[in-house]
Order: C-alpha cells, then structure tokens, then sequence
C-alpha cells in the first residue's frame, strides 16, 4: 500500500490551494475516527469528512446506527467508512474501536472526541445518575479517548485530535449547571495537555459551538443567536481539521463576546451575559419535550458481552 502523503503540521491561509493540497480531496490519505457520530453534529462532521476524501470511523453506543449511518453517508467511489461500536466510558471498549480502526484503515491522524450527553433542568432536581453519566461520557470519555491515541501520534511526531466542548466551556446557562460543568472541565483539560505536547507535532482543538438543532438541544432556547445548523459545525471541523488550532467558536462572534467579557469589571459582565446567555430553565416551561431524549440517554448501553 502506498505511503499516505505527508501534510504539513500547520496550514495559513496562505497554504490553501497549493499543489500539495489537492484541491478537490484535502483529506485525501488521512484516518480520522470521529466518537458518536450515528446522529447529529458527529454524523454531519463524518460526513463532511468523508466528502474530503479522509477515511472515517464512525463509532456510537448505538453500534447498528453507526453502521447504518457509515452505508448512507458512504456513496463517494473509493471512499473508506467505517461503523463501529463504541461506547466512550469503557476503555476496553474504546481500546476494541480503534484497533479495530487502524486494522481497517490504518493509524489515526485525527481523533474526533464528539461524543457527549446533557441533563437540563433546576440543578437541585437533577438525579444523580445524570450528573454523574455527564461527567462520565463528556469528560471522561474524552480524556480516555486522548490517553489512547495520543502516545501513538506523539511516537509518529504528527496527529490531531479535536474535542467537541461547546459556548458553555466559556459561559453557563441557568438550566445547564452539570453540562457547562462538563464542557468547562474539557477547556481546562486541553488547555493543560495542549502544553504538555508543545513541539511534539500533536496537536489539540476545541469546537466550542453554541446551540446546534439536534436532539440533545431539544427544547432549549438560543438567546438573540440563530439556531446553528449540523453542516455550520462540520465545515468548522474540517475547517480546523485543515489548520490545525486551539480554539474554534461557532459562529466565530463568541470569541469577540467571550473576549470582551473577560476584560468587564462583575456587573457590567453579569449584564451582558443576562442579555445573550439563554436562560434554559425559562426556555423549558414543559419538561416532557425531552422526556424521549432523556430516556434514551439514561439507559442506552452497549449489550452485555
Ligand atoms: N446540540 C448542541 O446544541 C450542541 C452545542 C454545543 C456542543 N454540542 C456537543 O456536540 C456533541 C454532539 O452532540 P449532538 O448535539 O450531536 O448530540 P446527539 O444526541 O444528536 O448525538 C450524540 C451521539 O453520541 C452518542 N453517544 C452518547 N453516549 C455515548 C457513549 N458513551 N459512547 C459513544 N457514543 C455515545 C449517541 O448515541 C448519539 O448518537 C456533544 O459533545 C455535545 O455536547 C452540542
């Protein structure tokens, strides 16, 4: 088999189009594994992958969705996907998906840690189990996710790996205490391992989007933003995919908010995140519209054996 091509650690605007990257299929050769993409933001950013030319591993929890979701997304000539089991908080589980990965497709160059659950509601009402499968499955399952790829791509001096954190890493809506707790936690995370792998060629991101229509933000309000789109997220994966960086928000406006933020003095701050921040506990005047995505969330389990 033929060596994939070698891409640059760092791309400027400036790289784009050049002869080195083929234009129509930038990915063309490199192995990305994207975790719970049989649905929502992680199957449109597979997708789009794929679309690039990169050969892509879907896993999810729900392992016949996965596979189903690898055939409909897999229509272009020549193009390698996978769908696998997987479940984020098993590192036996996890350890099974990317052997399995890099036995089909070869080593990983990018690792896409999407996986990730959320409870809303008043925190004193929240059961203890969804806090504790929140941390489990948005912190856990990617630190896991991090601990096993990246010693591989540290020893290769090249690889990627971007983690689907999200706007409340950085801010946190009333209604969202154990999630923004979550998505915070994962800014922390990075942000410490990203300086562990100074100079290593491994590079870490963070896509920090607000809300996004799919089923884990059903319900929830926006605040004076649009409601993004499945496709906003993908293009803003393969977009850092490409140029590899630390932070991406989605749209790219809550990075100047956030910015500003920091620099107002308590009340000022206070004042203006009442006014953009959504406040999800007001938004959510009737709770049985998330009833069906609560269910699944709290008992979908990989089968027993
Ligand atoms: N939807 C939003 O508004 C929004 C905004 C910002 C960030 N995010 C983040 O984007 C990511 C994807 O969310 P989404 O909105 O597409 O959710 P979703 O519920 O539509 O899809 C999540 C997928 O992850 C899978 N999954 C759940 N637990 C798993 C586990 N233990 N192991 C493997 N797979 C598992 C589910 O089966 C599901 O297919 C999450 O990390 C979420 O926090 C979402």
């Amino acid at each position: 088999m033929a060596a994939p091509p070698r891409y640059p650690d760092k791309f400027s605007r400036r790289d784009r189009g050049r002869d080195w990257l083929p234009r129509t299929e930038p990915l063309a050769g490199r192995v990305i594994a994207v975790t719970g993409a049989g649905r929502g933001i992680g199957r449109a950013v597979a997708a789009r992958l794929a679309a690039a030319g990169a050969a892509v591993a879907i896993g999810d929890l729900d392992a016949e969705l996965a596979t189903e979701t690898a055939g409909a997304i897999g229509g272009r000539p020549g193009g390698r996907l996978l769908g696998l089991s997987l479940d984020v908080t098993d590192t036996p589980s996890f350890e099974d998906f990317l052997r399995t990965v890099e036995t089909q497709l070869g080593p990983i160059d990018v690792l896409i840690n999407n996986a990730g659950i959320m409870w809303v509601g008043p925190f004193e009402e929240e059961p203890e189990e969804a806090a504790l499968r929140q941390f489990d499955v948005n912190v856990h399952g990617v630190l896991r996710g991090m601990k096993l790829v990246i010693p591989e791509m540290r020893k290769r001096g090249r690889g990627h790996v971007v983690n689907i954190a999200s706007a409340a890493s950085k801010v946190a809506p009333a209604g969202e205490a154990t999630y923004a707790a979550t998505k915070h936690a994962l800014h922390g995370y990075s942000t410490a391992v990203r300086a562990e792998l100074r100079g290593t060629g491994v590079h870490v991101s963070l896509v920090m989007p607000g809300v996004v229509d799919t089923e884990l933000a059903v319900g929830t309000a926006t605040g004076p933003t649009r409601r993004l789109t499945t496709d906003q997220v993908a293009d803003a994966v393969l977009d850092v995919v490409l140029r590899p960086r630390f932070e991406v928000f989605v749209p790219r406006q809550v990075a100047a908010l956030t910015r500003l933020a920091a620099l107002l003095p308590g009340r000022a701050r206070d004042a203006l995140h009442h006014l953009l921040v959504p406040d999800q506990l007001a938004a959510l005047s009737d709770r049985s519209v998330r009833a069906a995505y609560e269910q699944r969330t709290r008992t979908a389990r990989l089968p027993e054996g």
